[in-house]
């Protein structure tokens, strides 16, 4: 049993980075050989589920983050942390739908809310005292005046934008290099550029695909003030907000430096444009009220979606009166037939039941020991790689010096991320897919699992280190 208080609470957590020996390029590739090769031989069925799926889904999938070469793991059901693919695997989930399983795969709490919730309606497109009673609840969590729920973090993202440019009058955005927001046009833009295209570190440019009509959009280095403060001078007239997520949590776990978002705070303050954090990751997943208020930065807007329902499809945006007034105003509409319905009403419900300050605070402890421990390992091995963890989530970022931006994360070793990540699939253990994602220790995960995620590094240790 952990003991736990709140002053065991820590703010952000990045080892120190250490004396490391090169691995050889040549024993990675080798190493990575025989882990596909053993991949392979160990998800027969998902290969066989990806090939009936690609004839009805482009790659197999129904979001394109699900693909990885050759195929991607087909999951059957899951359970706490636990999670069955169709092989007939029992592994260990450390990804955790992104945070929207935080409370843990079949929570009971969260069945019992919605089942009892279905009873009385799956959708009634109608005011409800089941909506207005969770956005009471997440304005109070999240320190807001008002809130309104839309169905994802894109929607989310892309209404806080309406919302900024209605109350400003102006079109411009700000967004960070490397930052991930969602699927908005806007926000889709420099999300991980290739270098080649990506120009100037201090005043990047703005890559995007064909796909894509994004509007003014420019795009700053994270933690990096000077570059921000130069386009705020440059393009005040036009700028409506900048948005970012106050830890990018993106390209593994990039710490805000020390001052940087209060000097965030304070540019936006002074140039008169909007802040909006972007929540969808960090929400619960960085405390019991969320990162703005672990870090004590105050944004005019914020974005929420996976951790605050209880694995339902639920997002909110929300802010103070003033610039949630540009909706009752009719500057402009927020609609959607699915706002607010009933089922994920019940799911922030029996989520704000469970995310309690000690069951947070207790995860968040588990994170702790895990960050260090395997933070421990990397320095036995002489590895090049440190640890970042923040709230009760937390990375091995394979570079011996810390990343503070999207420059410095495209300079780590990302050979050794695929190594790290494919070891662990294949011995029973689910990180996100892409490479630079992070672990998430849920609500359901206990000692035994850190163990198991701990001694699952050991062995990779050992493996980069045998001759
Ligand atoms: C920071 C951030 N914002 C927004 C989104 C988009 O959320 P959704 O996938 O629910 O549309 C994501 C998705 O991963 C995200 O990580």
């Amino acid at each position: 049993m952990l003991i736990m208080t709140r002053l065991f609470e820590t703010i952000k957590f990045r080892s120190e980075t250490q004396d490391s020996k090169a691995i050889p390029p040549e024993k990675i590739e080798k190493l990575l050989k025989a882990e596909w090769e053993l991949y392979r031989s160990q998800t027969s069925a998902s290969a066989a589920e990806n090939q009936i799926a690609s004839q009805t889904l482009p790659l197999g999938v129904t979001s394109s983050f699900q693909h990885w070469d050759p195929y991607p793991l087909s999951i059957e059901s899951a359970s706490g942390p636990w999670m069955y693919d169709v092989d007939g695997r029992k592994m260990l989930d450390l990804s955790m739908g992104f945070g929207a399983m935080l409370a843990g795969h079949l929570n009971p709490e969260i069945i019992a809310e919605v089942e009892k919730t279905l009873k009385r309606g799956t959708i009634f497109t109608s005011p409800s005292p089941d909506t207005r009673g969770a956005a009471e609840i997440l304005a109070r969590r999240f320190g807001i005046d008002q809130v309104r729920f839309a169905n994802s973090g894109t929607e989310a993202t892309m209404y806080a934008i309406r919302a900024a440019r209605a109350f400003t009058r102006k079109g411009g955005i700000v967004k960070i290099e490397g930052g991930y927001h969602g699927a908005y046009d806007p926000l889709s833009v420099s999300v991980k550029p290739a270098i080649s295209a990506a120009g100037n570190s201090e005043i990047p440019n703005a890559v995007y695909d064909e796909a894509i009509i994004p509007g003014t959009i420019l795009v700053v280095p994270f933690n990096n003030l000077v570059a921000l403060e130069a386009v705020f001078k440059a393009h005040q007239s036009k700028l409506a907000a900048i948005v970012m997520e106050p830890v990018l949590e993106n390209i593994g776990i990039v710490l805000p430096d020390d001052g940087y978002l209060e000097g965030v705070r304070a540019l936006c303050d002074e140039y008169g444009i909007l802040l909006i954090f972007d929540e969808v990751k960090t929400g619960l997943t960085a405390g019991p009220q969320g990162a703005a208020q672990k870090l004590g930065i105050k944004p005019d807007l914020i974005c929420l979606a996976k951790s605050i329902g209880g694995g339902l499809p639920v997002a909110a945006f929300g802010g103070s009166k003033e610039i949630m007034k540009t909706i009752s105003d009719g500057r402009f509409l927020h609609m959607g037939t699915f706002n607010g319905n009933p089922l994920c009403m019940a799911g922030v419900r029996a989520m704000d039941r469970i995310a309690t300050d000690d069951a947070l605070y207790n995860s968040e402890a588990l994170n702790r020991q895990a960050l260090s421990r395997i933070a421990e390992l990397i320095t036995e091995y002489q590895l090049p790689a440190h640890t970042v963890g923040f709230g009760i989530k937390g990375c091995v970022t394979w570079s011996t010096t810390p990343v503070r931006n999207y420059r410095d994360y495209k300079a780590t070793n990302f050979e050794l991320a695929e190594l790290s990540w494919l070891w662990s699939i294949n011995r029973g253990i689910i990180t996100p897919p892409g490479l630079d994602e992070q672990w998430l220790i849920s609500l359901a995960h206990t000692q035994e699992e850190i163990d198991l995620l701990v001694n699952n590094f050991e062995e990779l240790a050992c493996a980069l280190r045998k001759n």
